[in-house]
């Protein structure tokens, strides 16, 4: 151990683990996260992401039925980003040696957020509200386990987080505005 380094393995000790077990890829010894519980936490997440992102897109089209064109546009954008949430999910499990879970059956018992498709414009837009306050919830809580044991894992979703805070947002304002 390198004494002047008292926070770091020493480097002799990592050249030599990163040797071992080549096949893992980017996950090296050092990893100390449980990989199967990060695993599925993201695919539980990814699930989340692919039912909000189908609930926006039945909200776009119906309020574009309805000529609804403020409200349309912001289900077209949120729709578009839960999409690129749900891929950036899928990425990580890829890389972490797992596979993602994109099987449409049980895919609502596997989401945290509800797909509910809404009567009105009212409707639609709380009940996106709600999925964004729950997605907020799970979110922080994963972020919150993960702590220090896999910040690449964390910072995904502490990104996904701070944009499911502005759709929330969003929501909250189109609600408002309907006033
Ligand atoms: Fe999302
Ligand atoms: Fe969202």
């Amino acid at each position: 151990m390198l004494t002047n380094h008292p926070f770091l393995t020493d480097i002799e000790t990592i050249r030599q683990r990163a040797r071992q077990h080549i096949e893992d890829g980017p996950i090296t010894e050092g990893y100390s996260a449980d990989r199967e519980t990060v695993i599925k936490l993201l695919n539980d997440s990814l699930a989340t992401e692919i039912v909000c992102t189908l609930r926006y897109k039945r909200h776009y089209f119906m309020a574009t039925g309805i000529k609804a064109s403020v409200a349309a546009a912001e289900f077209q954008e949120h729709a578009d980003q839960e999409q690129e949430h749900a891929d950036r999910l899928a990425k990580r499990i890829v890389q972490l040696g797992g596979e993602p879970d994109f099987n449409p059956e049980g895919l609502l018992t596997r989401s945290h957020a509800q797909y509910a498709e809404g009567h009105d414009l009212r409707d639609m837009i709380k009940e996106d509200l709600i999925a964004e306050r729950i997605a907020i919830d799970t979110y922080r809580e994963i972020v919150q386990y993960i702590g220090d044991k896999d910040p690449t894992t964390r910072r995904i979703f502490e990104d996904i987080l701070a944009q499911e805070e502005e759709h929330a947002d969003d929501m909250a304002g189109l609600l408002q505005g309907l006033d």
